[in-house]
């Protein structure tokens, strides 16, 4: 008896010591046998919109464009009943293309994503900061360590910054680089990604501009020393780390950041993207009221703290210096917009401008691979968003050259991208962001 219980003691204490963080490794569990389908729509989005809801289906395209199509989660246990109905919607409205399987199991797709990420002590052992940090996907710690030990390695030309706090106490850190003047001198660049948790790729991307800005320009390379004594750089990789985290311990497809459910709901988070105190927060039709959806509003303008974080650094720049470049990157999709996302009608002063620079950035980001982006307005070039936060920064601060870029890719992986197009991704963003660079006048 006393033997049997040292043993369950020893054995107890011996799991304790093993015990990791919890990673997408564990959670990849909840994704056995989901299956990730892009499902073709017609011109009335609204029966598979309605399917999706009563079969409470995990949306990736958040947004249901007609005659276009569809990503979506399906597990198994609904798998039968949702293809059969997707027939019967699509015989009804004439559509002939066929449900596409992005992912035929998203728990070994996740797994695929993780390899080689979740070693910390691996990662830790060289220092982070430097090129092979961008091989792979990384926890959030390491996020941290990877910014700090880049301003440690260049202590001359910059430094971490933080923008606010989010819900859970985390603090939203980036790093700030800057040339010969130092900081806050010049006009700022202000960058920054992961407003969508799941989106990983941003976190990779934007650390990469950071990195080559920083070690292009101290090695002396002119064109890029030219922009370090122009501009004050920003760069926030992970601006929701709660949401974050959450898709590295939990779901790792979760959007939103983890509000919990306003009374009457069971549903928890609000979509950053949708919070800005821009003046058609209030309108219908470019986000959700309900806490439900993937687009939900929130509660009031800035109610996420995330975004109030972010926003009040912004109005902290502009009132300083002016912020010159703010680019907000997500994924996926291959997009590059500007404003106005509220209205399609109502046309932005420089629109001109921007849309020659736009063209000039698809050409920079095409010439390495040849990958793809589509350009123009945010609300005719794919849907009426409202307070997002290029509106924001547009009308509210007068940052002229807002921008959303939407990284790889179009849809093979979505939102899982394979480990090694970190590094495609992050060369022919770093050619688009030199050419915006050169070429804001
Ligand atoms: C589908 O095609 C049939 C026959 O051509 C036509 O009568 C019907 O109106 C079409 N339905 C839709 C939704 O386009
Ligand atoms: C800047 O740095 C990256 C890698 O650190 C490199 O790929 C790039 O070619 C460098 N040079 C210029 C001019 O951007
Ligand atoms: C998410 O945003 C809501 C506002 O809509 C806020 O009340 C909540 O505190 C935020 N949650 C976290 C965890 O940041
Ligand atoms: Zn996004």
């Amino acid at each position: 008896m006393k033997a049997f219980s040292l043993l369950t003691f020893l054995a107890t204490a011996a799991l304790s010591v093993l015990a990791l963080p919890a990673t997408p490794l564990d959670s990849a569990v909840q994704y056995q046998g989901v299956k990730v389908l892009r499902v073709p729509v017609g011109e009335d989005t609204a029966p598979i919109d309605q399917l999706i809801s009563t079969l409470s289906l995990e949306r990736w395209t958040v947004h249901s464009t007609p005659n276009s199509h569809v990503d979506v989660e399906v597990p198994q246990d609904k798998y039968d009943e949702f293809v059969s109905a997707v027939d019967k919607i699509s015989a009804e409205s004439n559509i002939t293309q066929d449900i596409v399987v992005m992912h035929e199991d998203l728990a070994q797709s996740i797994k695929e994503e993780s390899e080689g990420s979740f070693e910390p002590k691996l990662d830790r052992r060289a220092g982070l900061a430097n090129q092979a940090w961008f091989t792979n996907y990384h926890p959030y710690a390491d996020h941290i360590q990877f910014l700090t030990d880049l301003a440690a390695t260049f202590p001359a030309n910059s430094k971490v910054v933080t923008s606010g706090t989010s819900l859970q106490g985390r603090t939203i850190t980036g790093i700030n680089i800057f040339g010969s003047s130092g900081s806050g001198t010049k006009p700022a660049v202000v960058v920054h990604g992961t407003v969508h948790a799941r989106e990983w790729i941003s976190t990779m991307v934007t650390e990469s501009l950071a990195f080559n800005l920083l070690t292009n320009a101290t090695a002396g390379v002119a064109e890029v020393k030219a922009y370090l004594e122009k501009y004050d750089f920003y760069f926030f990789p992970v601006v929701n780390p709660d949401g974050f985290v959450y898709t590295q311990t939990t779901t790792r497809t979760w959007r939103k950041n983890r509000s919990a459910p306003p009374s009457g709901s069971t549903c928890y988070g609000t979509d950053i993207n949708r919070n800005w105190a821009h003046f058609a927060w209030s309108q219908s039709g470019g986000a959700s009221t309900s806490p439900c959806a993937e687009d939900y509003k929130g509660t009031a303008q800035e109610s996420a703290p995330e975004t109030k974080g972010l926003a009040s650094f912004l109005r902290d720049r502009a009132a300083a210096t002016g912020v010159k470049l703010y680019l907000d990157v997500h994924s996926y999709s291959q997009l590059f917009l500007y404003p106005y996302g509220y209205s399609c009608t109502t046309q932005a002063s420089n629109a001109a401008d921007l849309q020659s620079i736009s063209t000039g950035y698809a050409a920079a980001i095409r010439a390495p691979y040849g990958t793809r982006y589509t350009y123009g307005p945010a609300c005719s070039t794919i849907y009426k968003t409202t307070a997002d936060s290029t509106d924001y920064t547009y009308d509210n601060l007068g940052v002229k050259y807002s921008f959303t870029a939407e990284l790889r890719d179009t849809g093979n992986y979505g939102f899982i991208l394979p480990a090694n197009q970190i590094v495609p991704s992050s060369i022919e963003n770093w050619a688009g962001f030199k050419y915006l660079l050169a070429n804001m006048k």
